[in-house]
C-alpha cells in the first residue's frame, strides 16, 4: 500500500510546494517513488490553479529542485485520502485540526507540523517568506530540507 503524505502551508504557492517537490526528489533518487502519494494544499484559495510562487521556483531550482505542483485548497476529501497531513505553522496546524474536528466521520489522517521532523532547529513553524526578502527562500529550503530528510529517515525505520 502506497504511504500517502499531504504537506499543508496557507497560499499552496511557497512552502508546502517546496516541500512536495524536495519529497518527490528523495523518493526519486531512492528508488521510492512508487511507494507513496505525494501532494501539497493551502488552506487559503486565494492562489488555486496557479504556479508556485516564482521567487520559491528559482530559488529550489538553484538546487535543482523543479516545483510542478498547482495551488489547490485544502478538502475534506483530503482527510480520508492522505495517512500524514503536515503542516508549516501554527496557523494551519490549527486550521487543519479543526477541519478536521469538523468532519462528521473521524480523519484517518494524522495531523503534525512538518518540522517536528527536523532534528537541528528548535523552531517548531517554517516562517512564511512571501512578504520577506529573497533570502526568506534560501531559509525555507534549508528548514525543509533537514525534515524532509528526518521524515524519510523516520518513514523506513517505522
Ligand atoms: P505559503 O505562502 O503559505 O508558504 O504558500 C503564502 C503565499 C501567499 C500568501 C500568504 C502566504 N498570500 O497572502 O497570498
Amino acid at each position: 500500500m502506497k504511504q500517502r503524505i499531504l504537506f499543508v502551508c496557507l497560499g499552496n504557492i511557497c512552502r508546502s510546494p517546496a516541500a512536495e517537490a524536495l519529497l518527490l526528489n528523495k523518493l526519486e533518487k531512492l528508488n521510492l517513488i512508487d511507494q507513496f502519494d505525494v501532494d501539497s494544499a493551502g488552506t487559503g484559495n486565494w492562489h488555486v490553479g496557479k504556479l508556485a510562487d516564482s521567487r520559491m521556483r528559482e530559488a529550489a531550482s538553484n538546487r535543482g529542485i523543479s516545483i510542478k505542483s498547482r495551488g489547490r485548497q485544502i478538502s475534506f476529501d483530503d482527510f480520508s485520502q492522505f495517512d500524514l497531513i503536515l503542516t508549516m505553522d501554527n496557523d494551519n496546524l490549527k486550521q487543519v485540526q479543526s477541519l478536521a474536528k469538523a468532519l462528521s466521520t473521524t480523519s484517518k489522517a494524522k495531523i503534525k507540523p512538518l518540522l517536528s521532523y527536523s532534528n537541528q532547529t528548535d523552531l517548531i513553524e517554517v516562517p512564511d517568506p512571501y512578504y520577506g526578502g529573497d533570502k526568506g527562500f534560501d531559509q525555507v529550503l534549508d528548514l525543509l530540507q533537514v525534515a524532509i530528510d528526518g521524515l524519510i529517515e523516520d518513514i523506513r525505520v517505522n
